[in-house]
């Protein structure tokens, strides 16, 4: 596939067939959180795998989908939830948080699960307190974002921006992700 087409699929999905994340996929996904480019290369991110199911829900329910959509066809049903959730955590024993650090790693983690056909979905609308409690989080260290993980039951489209950057969804339940154009976000000196 040319890199564009990938690309364009690897946008963000949010509902999810049964299917565990297993093998060479899930290798591929942990050791592309590990190969990261970092400041400095101090490697400040850690992580928690969350992919037992009854760990997944109680996730999941502290986790906050879709703000653009209406709840009941933004949020996954219990049937379309994640498969996986991965914590992505800022160590503040190894360096001061570091957002560009926390994008990349999460960008590899995306992109390596996109090449196995495993869509995911950044949460940053998410309980934060609760969450570090559950996954036994360490007080003084920051938990960046949970990334959610499965096999999409549903596509998802870059579509061209008209005059709203605001997702929605089409007639089969597929989501629709206006981009601003080439020419509006690049200038050429
Ligand atoms: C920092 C960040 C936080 C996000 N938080 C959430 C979230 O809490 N819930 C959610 O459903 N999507 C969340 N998203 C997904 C965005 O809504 C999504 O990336 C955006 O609509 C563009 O879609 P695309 O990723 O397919 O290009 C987040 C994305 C980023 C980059």
């Amino acid at each position: 596939m040319n890199v564009v087409e990938y690309l364009k699929g690897k946008r963000t999905y949010r509902k999810f067939r049964r299917d565990a994340i297993m093998g060479e996929a899930l290798t591929a996904i942990l050791t592309a959180g590990q190969l990261y480019s970092s400041a400095g290369n101090k490697q400040g991110i850690k992580y928690v795998v969350v992919n037992k199911p009854e760990d997944v829900k109680v996730v999941n329910s502290l986790v906050h989908w879709a703000a653009y959509l209406p709840k009941e066809v933004g949020t996954p049903k219990p049937d379309e939830i994640p498969v996986m959730f991965i914590a992505v955590i800022q160590d503040t024993d190894v360096c001061p948080p570091n957002d560009t650090d926390a994008g990349l790693a999460i960008g590899n983690l995306q992109g390596a699960a996109w090449c196995y056909g495993v869509g995911s979905c950044i949460m940053g609308a998410i309980d934060r307190p609760k969450l570090k409690s559950f996954l036994k989080i360490p007080e003084e260290m920051v938990l960046h974002s949970m990334i959610a993980f499965g096999y999409p039951l549903k596509e998802s489209h870059p579509v061209d921006f008209k005059d709203d950057i605001k997702y929605y969804l089409d007639e089969n339940g597929n989501t629709c992700v206006p981009k601003r154009p080439i020419d509006e976000i690049y200038r050429f000196l």
